[in-house]
């Protein structure tokens, strides 16, 4: 029934079933930690809180919906539900990612499960021909993030979920950038997605949660075991928030790919900008991939002051544009990928995947588009 209607219609209806105690239109927050069972063994299908809760369960059935996948589970944040899809693997398992992912990404696989003898190699996947290079007979995993953070670069993914069939791998995406509403890596041949969402899922920069999507039922079991073991799983009320909030994803995105459209223009022209990163640029060097794999370019951008002190002064100066860590609010946001959400690359990968001392990056609200031009105008009239 779900997968029947369109993605508008699925946002606000699928995995939500009116309350059968009273009716209630919207899902109740349902907090509790434990159920009353009938008898020994006997129950309504829910048991625990940390195993399975029936607001969680909501927001699970939607996303799986919205992603054209099987099942979604649902985590504490998107760190969580990372770190937890990595426990698939075992010592000595090898596990390929794209260069420039989220840098909590490259912490958790560096420096918390290499320790443990996991292993982890970072390449260029805008070129697949490195991805192919990269593989060895311990890789297990492939872990793609397109369009990347911060500097937006395009990875094919139904390329190169093909190469992963092919090889007997995982092919992994991050679609936090993206979401279903624009980009539907399942669709494309991927087996997992992975989502931070706390961004755009939710959209509204209240709550923390991450959701991994399934294909099909291959690791399902699996990753169930490690949810309840692990334990980091989404709260009740977190769900709620993110239920209500992925109401709107469909109309928020379609204001965001056009206010970061019109953003892009104007940085593109200003005297002041060596190179804006967004794939909805003609000049963006994967534009075409990204038109074959995306339904809109989404509302995030980067671009390159040249040097870090006009960064900061940019970044002073900046009024209705918050400067903050996170994306995909409907606020604007700003900040300074080097010293922030890349500080724990170190500084020579940062130089070479283009994460400069002068890159800002900006999460291009919905408010109304004059208003962001006209801040971004003041707050970039340096001498
Ligand atoms: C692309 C991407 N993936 C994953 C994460 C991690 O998500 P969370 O902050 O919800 O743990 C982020 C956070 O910024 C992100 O941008």
């Amino acid at each position: 029934m779900a997968h029947a209607m369109k993605f508008k219609t699925r946002v606000i209806h699928a995995g939500v079933e009116p309350d059968p105690s009273y009716g209630s239109i919207m899902t109740p927050v349902h907090l509790t930690s434990t159920y009353r069972q009938e008898a020994l063994g006997v129950n309504k299908g829910y048991e625990y809180a940390r195993v399975s809760n029936p607001t969680r369960t909501a927001l699970e059935r939607n996303i799986a919906a919205l992603e054209n996948g099987t099942e979604a589970l649902a985590f504490a944040s998107g760190m969580a539900a990372i770190s937890t899809l990595f426990l698939l693997l075992k010592s000595g398992d090898h596990v390929i990612l794209s260069e420039n992912v989220y840098g909590g990404t490259y912490r958790v696989a560096r420096l918390v499960l290499e320790p443990l003898g996991l292993r982890f190699s970072f390449v260029d996947t805008t070129d697949l021909r490195n991805l192919a290079a990269a593989i060895e007979p311990s890789t297990r995993m492939v872990f793609i993030e397109t369009p990347t953070n911060p500097t937006m670069e395009i990875t094919d993914i139904r390329t190169a979920a093909r190469l992963c069939r092919r090889k007997g791998l995982t092919c992994v995406v991050d679609n936090t950038f993206a979401t279903p509403y624009l980009q539907s890596p399942l669709d494309l041949g991927a087996d997992i997605v992975v989502h931070s969402a706390t961004k755009y899922l939710n959209g509204h920069s209240d709550m923390l949660g991450g959701v991994l999507v399934l294909r099909d039922r291959r690791h399902r079991e699996r990753l169930r075991f490690l949810q309840k073991s692990v334990g980091a799983v989404m709260s009740p009320f977190d769900a709620w928030m993110c239920l209500r909030g992925v109401k709107t994803l469909a109309v928020r995105m379609e204001r965001h790919n056009a206010n970061a459209l019109a953003v892009a223009r104007f940085l593109h022209g200003h005297r002041l900008v060596r190179r804006v990163h967004y794939p909805g640029l003609r000049e963006h060097p994967q534009h075409r991939l990204a038109r074959t794999q995306m339904r809109g370019f989404g509302g995030m951008i980067s671009f390159d002051l040249g040097t870090p002190a006009r960064a900061r002064t940019f970044l002073r100066r900046v009024r209705l544009c918050a400067l903050a860590e996170s994306l995909g609010g409907v606020e604007t946001l700003v900040s300074h990928p080097a010293s922030m959400t890349h500080a724990s690359v170190p500084p020579d990968l940062r130089r070479k995947i283009g994460v400069t001392d002068g890159l800002v990056r900006i999460s291009v609200g919905i408010e109304d588009i004059d208003d962001i031009l006209a801040d971004l105008r003041q707050a970039l009239s340096i001498r």
